[in-house]
């Protein structure tokens, strides 16, 4: 498994127009997973989050909620947003608000670039444009709704604008990113947004409109103050402005972008266009995940259902929340969120299956080996042996599904050997061997303990809060938890009860 590689991975900027929602933690706690598993690697790993706070949305939002002051209004509401790192345990290196200094700076002089190389020209815009996705539309792709309103496929209701404007030249690079989709397949993933991205594409890019003259709260235009910025422009470019500003580019870009299933065309079309033109490299990766529902149904600010990641948290945990959120839909794909589901996978999977046969084991070493981890690594028998070596040939297992983003999976094959060691655990009975063959009784403890090590080193990215505690529990060397680690043996360590179970069980609804 390769270590010391330089490894880069971004969420989308959240608008700060409203409070985080699931959809939000879910993006940043992908993020975090794999951001975690690549520091276990020992990779040089930089994780990336923010809040985009310009363009037109966020100003109404501002004015909707009676502020006289935009930028009041964002210091606020991004607050929300930053605090999530700490409630959520995310481990970001930084956090980028697109009303930064540093960002501001670095965007106007990508601007100047663009205009010194022919790439930005002035015109005048008219066509559709949709508040709520902060994008333009074609007429063609229009419908119109119930009330016979003109809408977007995006359900987004369109304004007619017509005004004085800038446009990008993205028509130069429809060739050119043909060329990307087809020599480049993992460029874009999940397969099925690749294809999307190919079919918009293929349809003919118009020059993108990137500058608005009707409202003011973006980055200003340099030498046409009465232009701001095109928030999306603007948006995109922290992916490149946070490691200049710090100096990284080199070590950290190109890197992955991370986002949502709604938001692939602004990364997958615009976004390489905007590098080719600076002159920087295209993304590794532009990651695509689907959206949870609300028990069945699309979660919409108008039905009142969205889901608080606050509230979950909350009722069922931390950790619980996480696992749910990775191990109940394939990344990738749509999922619906249901109480009735995370307090099944709490109560079964976290506490009976994974928690149990800690505090089983544990309460068996306390009464019968004095509290400690009984050592008998070189005694054990081709039963015990093939338990450990399939929890040993985990990693790279799970190495290669986090490489893909396939959490879903990764967490089945984290399972499958739960499983294996509540099976073995129960076939053995320690509790009654203990009576009679003291020697097999260590080996089984050895064993079973052994097994939910590996485990746990593996659950450090999913349920950091949680695998930490079992691993204290099994007096793993806080110095030795790191997949360079891994098959560490985990002799005459010391067991500690647990001050309370690792996972509470909730009553369900
Ligand atoms: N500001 C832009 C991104 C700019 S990136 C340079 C934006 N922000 S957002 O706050 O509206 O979206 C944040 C993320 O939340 C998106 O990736 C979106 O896909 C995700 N989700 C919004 N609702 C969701 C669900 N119901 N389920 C899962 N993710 C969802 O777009």
């Amino acid at each position: 498994m390769e270590n010391n590689k330089n490894f880069y991975i971004t969420t989308p900027l959240y608008y700060v127009n409203d409070k985080p929602h699931i959809g939000h933690a879910y993006t940043s706690i992908a993020c975090d997973i794999v951001a975690r598993f690549n520091r276990l690697k020992g990779n040089n790993t930089f994780f990336l989050t923010g809040t985009d706070e310009h363009g037109q949305k966020v100003e109404k939002s501002a004015k909707d909620k009676g502020y006289n002051n935009t930028l009041d209004f964002v210091n606020d509401t991004s607050l929300f947003f930053r605090n999530m790192s700490e409630d959520f345990m995310l481990t970001n290196n930084d956090f980028i608000r697109t009303s930064e200094e540093r960002h501001k700076a670095f965007v106007q002089q990508a601007w100047q670039k663009l205009i010194e190389k022919g790439y930005i020209y002035k015109g005048k815009y008219e066509g559709w444009y949709a508040l709520k996705d902060e994008a333009f539309y074609l007429e063609k792709d229009l419908s119109v709704n119930e009330k016979g309103e003109k809408i977007a496929p995006t359900g987004a209701e369109v304004k007619w604008l017509s005004e004085e404007s800038y446009f990008f030249k993205l028509s130069a690079f429809e060739e050119k990113l043909l060329e990307i989709y087809e020599n480049n397949p993992n460029f874009v993933k999940p397969a099925s947004r690749l294809n999307e991205v190919k079919s918009f594409v293929k349809s003919g890019l118009k020059d993108l409109s990137v500058s608005r003259t009707s409202f003011s709260w973006g980055i200003k235009v340099p030498n046409d103050e009465n232009h701001v910025m095109y928030v999306w422009l603007d948006a995109l470019l922290n992916y490149i402005s946070v490691p200049e500003s710090i100096g990284k580019t080199k070590e950290l870009w190109p890197g992955i972008n991370m986002v949502g299933k709604d938001i692939v065309k602004f990364h997958a079309v615009y976004w390489p266009c905007f590098l080719m033109a600076l002159d920087y490299e295209i993304p590794k990766q532009i990651f695509a995940h689907g959206w949870w529902t609300n028990e069945g149904q699309k979660i919409s600010k108008s039905l009142g259902n969205v889901i608080d990641p606050y509230a979950i948290k909350e009722q069922y945990g931390l950790d619980a929340f996480r696992y749910f959120m990775f191990r109940e839909m394939p990344f990738g794909k749509d999922g619906n969120f249901s109480h009735k589901a995370i307090t099944s996978r709490l109560n079964n999977e976290l506490a009976n299956e994974y928690g149990n046969l800690l505090q089983r084991s544990v309460a068996m070493i306390i009464k019968h080996n004095e509290s400690k981890i009984p050592a008998c690594k070189n005694s054990l028998t081709d039963i015990d042996l093939e338990l450990c070596n399939k929890a040993n040939a985990l990693l790279e297992k799970c190495d290669g599904q986090i490489k893909e983003f396939d959490f879903y999976n990764c967490l089945i094959s984290v399972w499958a050997i739960v499983k294996d060691c509540n099976a073995y655990f129960n076939d053995m009975e320690p509790w009654a061997i203990v009576k009679q063959d003291k020697e097999r009784f260590n080996q089984i403890m050895y064993c079973t303990c052994y097994c939910i090590k590996q485990i746990s080193l593996i659950l450090q990215a999913f349920i950091p809060e949680s695998a930490e505690k079992v691993l204290d529990c099994l007096g793993v060397d806080k110095e030795e938890r790191s997949f360079a680690d891994f098959t560490k043996d985990i002799e005459n360590n010391f067991v500690f009860k647990p001050k309370s179970p690792i996972f509470t069980k909730v009553i369900s609804e």
